[in-house]
Formats: C-alpha cells, structure tokens, sequence
C-alpha cells in the first residue's frame, strides 16, 4: 500500500485524456499532472529536444510525493522507447499498452496508427505490436494539425476545419482496410467522433491514454502500491502557461470543468 501520488505528465493538455481514465478506475488515488502547455507541441521538434523536455518533465514530478510517473504522450513515449528513463519507480509510456490493446481487438489483423510526426517517424507503435503479434500489419499516418486544432478547440462534431483535415491524413489508412485505429497521441480522443465518422463505426478505436492508465492500475496492483484511502483522491495540476486557459481547454478533455487547484511552474531554462 502507499499513498504517494500518481505522476503523469504531457506536453500539453492531451495527458488529461489519461487523467480521466485513471479518476474512473482509480477514485481514491491522488495525481499531480504536469502539462507543458508553454512548449506544446512536441511532436515536431527533434529527439534531443522531445528526450530533454521529457527529462525536465520527469525531474519536476519527482520534487513531489509520488510513486509513478506516466508519461501520457505518444511523443514522449516514443522518443523514450526502450532507453532508460525513470528506474526508481515504477514507469509507463503509452506504446506498449495500446500496441497490446489494438493487438487483442483486431480481428483481421489490420491495425492503422495515427500520431505526431516524431512518434510516426521512430516507428515506436509498429516495433511493439510487431513485438506482441509478428503476424499483424501496421500502417501509420502522422496527423501533424491535430494537435493545434484540438489545444485550439476545434473539437465539436459538426467542426468543418478539423473533419477537412481527418478526412485527408486518414484516407490512406482507410484505403488498407483497418479493423482498428490506434489514437496514438493523447489529444486525438477528444476528436474521437469526427475520427470514427470518417473511419466508420465497424474500426475499433483505441484511446493510448486509456490504454496507459488502465496499465497503471495493473502495475501498482501487482506491486501491492495502491493507496487504501477511503475518500476520494484529489487531482493537483501544475501547468508552464496560463492556468485560465488550462482551464477553459481541460473541460474538452475530461468532459467536466476541472476539479482541483491549478497552479504555473516554469520548467527547464
Ligand atoms: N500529446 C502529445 C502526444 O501524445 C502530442 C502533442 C505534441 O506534439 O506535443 O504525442
């Protein structure tokens, strides 16, 4: 048992989409999220740049009390890889759990992946689902506007902008015939409804956020480090831009205004 918090960070708001899979399955936990929203976006900037902000992300979550820390970003994860990152606490990124997650849902063994330029590029989600099933074919497209459309909020269904730009970055993973489409980068769940319009229904969607927090669970079950409070956890967010536009944007993410205190931080130089 310990009662330390669960670390989880992002460049930006997307790790929320994490946030609210692990206040689902893990009321009583406390988490500090970290949002480098002065930096996002991520994902077109190089793996030095991506492996350094991680670093400095991860630096400031172990100043507090905590007992994991999950890197809620594709980008993050991806740069990482199987590099070794954080050793003295159990670690997660989003890869490996969405990879086994996409893995156990296709029944054609068809999977499309879409995120970030630099997540697509390291090739990060077609090594682990080629390392959970070499039989499955993967094809990726990098969707370099979403991110801006959905920090922005361009979210709702009818956005004509947004459902433009799906259509284009995910004609080519229609035209091999998914069964399953990996949400690679923690922002796209919130567009998840124009994404499944243009899929279609019949393509599975996997959330890499949700994926991650559910592998959370698991990992501090099996390591005996879930809390025994018996009243509700409280989420603290720390954030490197405006807290009120954090705020505005977060109710996207998490389908309800933000409950607990929001604060700034400045990371890194
Ligand atoms: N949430 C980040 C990810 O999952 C995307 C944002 C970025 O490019 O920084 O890749």
């Amino acid at each position: 048992m310990n009662n330390d918090a669960i670390g989880v960070f992002d460049s930006g708001m997307g790790g929320l989409t994490a946030v609210k899979e692990l206040n689902r399955l893990l009321p009583n936990e406390n988490i500090i999220y970290l949002g480098d929203t002065a930096r996002v976006p991520y994902g077109s900037r190089s793996r030095e740049t991506v492996m350094r902000y991680a670093r400095q992300d991860a630096e400031f979550l172990r100043k507090h009390k905590i007992k994991m820390i999950i890197a809620a970003c594709g980008t993050v994860s991806s740069v990482v890889g199987t590099k070794p990152f954080i050793e003295d606490m159990p670690f997660t990124g989003v890869i490996l759990p969405a990879a086994q997650a996409a893995c156990a849902a296709t029944k054609n063994g068809r999977i499309g992946v879409i995120g970030t330029p630099a997540t697509i590029r390291s090739g990060s989600y077609a090594k682990a689902i080629k390392s959970v099933n070499p039989h499955v074919s993967v094809i990726g497209n990098s969707c370099p506007l979403f991110v801006h459309l959905v920090e922005n909020g361009y979210t709702d269904r009818g956005n004509k902008i947004t459902r433009l730009a799906a259509e284009e970055y995910l004609e080519p993973i229609k035209a091999e015939n998914v069964d399953t489409l990996i949400l690679g980068c923690t922002h796209y769940p919130v567009i998840k409804d124009i994404i499944s319009d243009v899929m279609g229904e019949k393509v599975t969607l996997i959330s890499s956020g949700m994926e991650a927090a559910k592998y959370a669970h698991s990992c501090l079950f099996e390591r005996d480090l879930l809390s025994d409070r018996t009243e509700m956890g409280k989420n603290i967010f720390y954030v490197s831009d405006s807290t009120e536009l954090f705020k505005e944007n977060a109710e996207n993410f998490l389908g309800h205004p933000v409950e607990g205190e929001v604060f700034s931080c400045s990371l890194g130089e």
